[in-house]
């Protein structure tokens, strides 16, 4: 009990010599060490197939490493699941089909054994953008609208760790915009900590305070790019010149690592 989550009320995740090597020989993810603050959002940056949804399922328990450790808050990963502290969103959203929006999103509530918040489950379906589909059954749905839907689930509880795995995938790029620039407004008040793996280098800027470039796999670390930008983060913001140097820095650094691969690098 009691993972220790600082002054922030977030958990910090550190990561020890963390690797994986899937049984049959597929080596995820290279000896990792990384520290992600507690409060702090950080976006995974990396090669389709380099590591980056392995290294979330092992920070959210569901995954063991081969090797290293690591610890959110202190404790194991399975700690703060207990006490349901961590929220998780996939790019494949789970949602139930018999159950609603509505529905999905306040069953997340009593699996938490939060009470009932009609006004906050009403507020975020409107924060994603599904005003009007709050009585729609996912198979009602497109990929994005379902998506959006995830992300509310997941919010929905005030998690204290937030893992977005490409949550905003089949989500159309007008309505990426406007979730990139409205769901941090969610998260950047209660000082959550958020990991967000994203395929796409605007979206990290957008969002994050951190960026972590991953090389192909095993996922190793190219770059650690600190996005200094003021928050909240406005509409105009992508197109400063501060914020067009930073996307340059992350491409750039996506790019090395691609290089680098060939020929592979040894593991540490
Ligand atoms: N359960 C598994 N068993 C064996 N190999 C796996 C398993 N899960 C993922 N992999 C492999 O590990 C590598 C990294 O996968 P993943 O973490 O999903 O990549 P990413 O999310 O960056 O696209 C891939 O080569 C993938 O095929
Ligand atoms: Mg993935």
């Amino acid at each position: 009990m009691g993972a220790d989550t600082g002054n922030t009320g977030s958990p910090d995740i550190r990561c020890k010599g963390l690797a994986k090597v899937f049984p049959g020989g597929v080596e995820a993810i290279r000896p990792l060490d990384v520290t992600f603050e507690g409060g702090r959002t950080t976006a995974l940056v990396g090669p389709s197939g380099c590591g980056k949804s392995t290294l979330l399922r092992i920070i959210a328990g569901l995954e063991t490493p081969s090797s290293g450790e690591v610890r959110v808050g202190g404790a194991p990963p399975a700690e703060i699941q207990r006490d349901a502290g961590l929220s998780m969103a996939f790019q494949d959203p789970s949602l139930l089909p018999w159950r609603t929006v509505r529905g999905n999103i306040e069953l997340a509530l009593k699996l938490a054994r939060r009470p009932p918040a009609p006004h906050a489950v009403e507020n975020l379906i409107r924060l994603v953008g599904l005003d009007g589909f709050a009585g729609s059954r996912p198979a009602e749905l497109s990929g994005g609208m379902r998506q959006r839907a995830a992300i509310a689930r997941a919010m929905v509880t005030e998690p204290r760790l937030l893992l977005l795995d490409e949550p905003f995938g089949a989500v159309d790029e007008l309505t990426r915009r406007q979730l990139a620039e409205d769901l941090p407004l969610l998260w950047e008040p209660r000082r959550t900590t958020a990991l967000l793996v994203t395929h796409s280098v605007v979206e990290s800027v957008l969002l994050a305070d951190r960026v972590l470039v991953l090389s192909p796999r095993p996922a190793g670390i190219v770059a650690d790019i600190p996005v200094p930008l003021p928050r909240p983060r406005a509409a105009g913001v992508a197109e400063t010149p501060e914020f067009r140097s930073i996307a340059r820095a992350v491409a750039e650094a996506l790019a090395r690592g691609m290089a680098q691969a060939r020929p592979p690098l040894a593991a540490q």
